[in-house]
């Protein structure tokens, strides 16, 4: 028998059979330049201040190991920020999702993490919408396949209108080429694009990342959902009790640590890990964990391409930032970036007597005008170790 139709064609078919447990997974980027993005900031010189070696953002959550990790830090009891963010997410959802109504959107999820989130979303979004597309995006393809599962669990979506893309959204081309592959899914029909779970806080220059985002796939009948992590009190305080609640979760910290010990031989030493806090002008409280050789001696630490490095005592790996931010802080970074927002829910989480208020904001946006260029621009972060 000629095989006429396409063989991606055919894959549906194979994709929707009960007994067949895979799925399909496009490939947006070079991995092996992942790889030598990685091991490039694995050799930056000697800080004491986290300014030098780091894991950015993407590889805390690139392997196995890490997502893993990260599945179980979610669940965990005592990191409040994403068990929280997970359990409270079907409700604030249900309320910020009443602007979507009247129109029939398509799905964008960048950084499906458990999936979880993306679940809640979907379940709202097929109603009345058999052709509804689903694309969730992610730099792990582990995540990708975890979180897909869970984001279809028990929902009635075809296989064939789910479309999971590996990728790193922080590079600019990379955005280009997953905005023309939604055009092509979709057409002209509205998509709504999330960004959860504060993911958007692990970033260094987090305005130019949401712009990026805003202005390059927002189209005017598209609208974008960010979750942050928010605080009402932006002071010492504040921060040392932002820090305090990451450093309370054993679980996070093993999430933490999981990309060094994954891409490097380094044997973890928990005490070696360490969390600052700092007020970032007036818009965030910013968290930044590092390791520290506190050996008392030099380390040689082999990379995955089997070059090794100095990792003399002091010296600091940058395992991950991240932010809770003041009101004022987020209305500036939104702006900046060139959103509106159309809607908001405000969740705070039961804060103990003379605990600092924190919470999360759910907010949707459009693109509004183009930021003015340079507009975005701030000093460097304050250090919590400088
Ligand atoms: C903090 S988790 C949030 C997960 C989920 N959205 C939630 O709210 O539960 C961040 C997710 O984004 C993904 N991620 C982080 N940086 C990324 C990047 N640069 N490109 C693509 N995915 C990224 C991670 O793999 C992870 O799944």
């Amino acid at each position: 028998m000629a095989l006429r139709e396409p063989a991606v064609q055919r894959l549906e078919g194979a994709l929707t059979d009960p007994g067949f447990s895979w799925t399909l997974c496009m490939v947006g980027e070079d991995q092996s330049q992942k790889f030598s993005q990685l091991t490039g900031e694995l050799r930056a010189p000697f800080s004491r201040t986290g300014d030098g070696k780091r894991i950015s953002s993407g590889f805390s959550y690139w392997g196995v190991e890490s997502t893993v990790a990260w599945v179980h830090a979610c669940s965990d009891l005592f990191y409040p920020v994403m068990r929280e963010s997970i359990e409270s997410f079907t409700r604030r959802w249900q309320r910020i999702g009443t602007a979507l109504e009247g129109r029939r959107y398509h799905y964008v999820s960048l950084g499906t993490g458990t999936g979880h989130k993306d679940h809640a979303v979907l379940e709202r979004l097929r109603r009345g919408h058999p052709e509804l597309r689903y694309i969730p995006v992610d730099v792990s393809p582990e995540m990708l396949r975890l979180g897909q599962r869970e984001a279809l669990r028990n929902l009635d979506i075809p296989a064939g209108s789910v479309v999971p893309v590996q990728l790193d959204f922080s590079s600019a081309r990379n955005v280009l080429g997953l905005r023309r592959l939604v055009e092509r899914l979709v057409g002209e029909e509205p998509v709504v694009y999330s960004l959860l779970g504060n993911t958007l806080a692990n970033f260094e220059d987090d305005t130019a990342l949401l712009a990026l985002l805003i202005g390059q796939l927002l189209r005017p009948q598209d609208r974008f959902m960010l979750e942050v992590a928010s605080t009402e009190q932006l002071d010492e305080a504040g921060a040392r009790a932002a820090a305090r609640e990451y450093r309370a979760s054993p679980r996070f910290g093993e999430f933490v640590t999981s990309a060094v010990m994954q891409y490097t031989d380094l044997r973890i030493d928990m005490d070696s890990v360490s969390f600052g806090a700092v007020v970032e002008e007036d818009r965030s409280l910013l968290v930044k964990v590092v390791y520290r050789n506190r050996t008392g001696g030099q380390l040689r630490l082999t990379l995955p391409d089997r070059s090794s490095i100095e990792f003399p005592d002091e010296d600091t790996i940058r395992l991950l930032i991240t932010r809770k931010y003041s009101p004022a802080g987020l209305e500036k970074m939104l702006a900046d970036a060139g959103a509106v927002e159309v809607g908001r829910t405000r969740s705070g989480f039961n804060a103990a007597i003379g605990e600092p208020g924190f919470g999360m904001d759910l907010v949707l946006l459009q693109a509004g005008p183009p930021p003015a260029p340079n507009g975005s621009h701030r000093p460097p972060a304050p250090n919590p170790f400088g």
